[in-house]
């Protein structure tokens, strides 16, 4: 019971101006000075842009479509997610990595500032996946509601201006995006949009075949297509979140798998909160080259 008191609703703090659980930043020395390795795979994204989605597409291509391979276990055990701190002697995402054998696929929610160095330093392969800011924001909204990981989401209004001044876990929406599309300049960053998987998923596997170095047959192809499709992920207990126990997830307030759909933000945006929202949006976005759809 005091494993969970620490765990539900966590305190939070920032680690430089970027809001993160305390417990996250008590080992923030650990996290930093986290030792990547070059064949290292890091897929990374602001929380709630498909970075389940995108973990499952590179699992089944890593398995050349495996799906019995692809439910060895829960997508949090098969990709360690670095920062995410958790009172021993549940498993950490740094005891997780340190355990597991190379090559490892990692996930991070980590904006591209705060990535540990050795990441940049051993030139690792990163996977980025961005989301439009009212779908995200959407979701994230409902996510915060279900999980008891996370600190209360408040009012829907509330949840709308905390989201705007980055007062969320991982901080700034427009900061993480526009971070990690300056970085991918510099690195082996593959950037990917959650809308156009959504579009023309095909495509967008195609595009982390070439970037994994991998070719497989059509019908290999076809079928990774099928089983990271919504309705098929959304059934699958070792993609789905359905494994943990309703303390900690509450899939009866909402779904894990909830929507899986671009301009779902419109059933919830009042007109002024979206017009007040997009003109935020220019500022906070001014002078990027980075442009989202909001819809497809
Ligand atoms: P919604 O809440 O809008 O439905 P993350 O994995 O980064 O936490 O993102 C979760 C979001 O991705 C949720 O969005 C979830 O439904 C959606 N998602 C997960 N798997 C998906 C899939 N195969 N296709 C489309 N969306 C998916």
């Amino acid at each position: 019971l005091q494993l969970v008191g620490k765990y539900i609703q966590p305190e939070t703090r920032e680690v430089n101006g970027v809001l993160m659980t305390k417990i996250m930043s008590d080992n923030w020395d650990k996290i930093w000075n986290f030792q990547a390795k070059p064949d290292d795979l890091l897929i990374a994204s602001y929380a709630k842009s498909g970075t389940t989605w995108t973990q499952e597409i590179v699992d089944m291509i890593q398995n050349d479509g495996d799906v019995q391979k692809c439910q060895r276990a829960n997508t949090f055990d098969r990709h360690p997610f670095i920062e995410w701190t958790l009172p021993p002697p549940l498993n950490s995402g740094l005891d997780l990595a340190s355990k597991m054998p190379s090559p490892r696929t990692l996930k991070t929610h980590l904006p591209a500032q705060l990535l540990p160095p050795s990441f940049w330093k051993e030139n690792s392969k990163i996977i980025y996946v961005a989301r439009n800011p009212k779908d995200c924001l959407v979701s994230y909204y409902h996510f915060s509601r279900m999980t008891k990981m996370m600190p209360d989401p408040g009012s829907w209004e509330e949840y709308i201006e905390s989201f705007k001044t980055g007062k969320v876990l991982w901080g700034s929406w427009y900061n993480h995006v526009k971070g990690w599309w300056d970085a991918k300049d510099k690195h082996r960053i593959l950037y990917l949009f959650y809308e156009d998987m959504k579009e023309d998923p095909k495509r967008e596997i195609q595009k982390i075949l070439k970037f994994l170095e991998k070719e497989m047959p059509e019908e290999v192809l076809n079928k990774i297509l099928y089983h990271t499709s919504f309705d098929v992920m959304k059934q699958n207990p070792m993609a789905n979140y359905t494994t943990l126990p309703t303390i900690l997830m509450d899939q009866s307030i909402s779904p894990f798998m909830r929507k899986g759909m671009p301009g779902d933000w419109k059933n919830y945006f009042t007109v002024a909160q979206n017009e007040e929202f997009d003109k935020d949006y220019q500022k906070k976005m001014a002078g990027s080259t980075l442009t989202f759809r909001t819809e497809i």
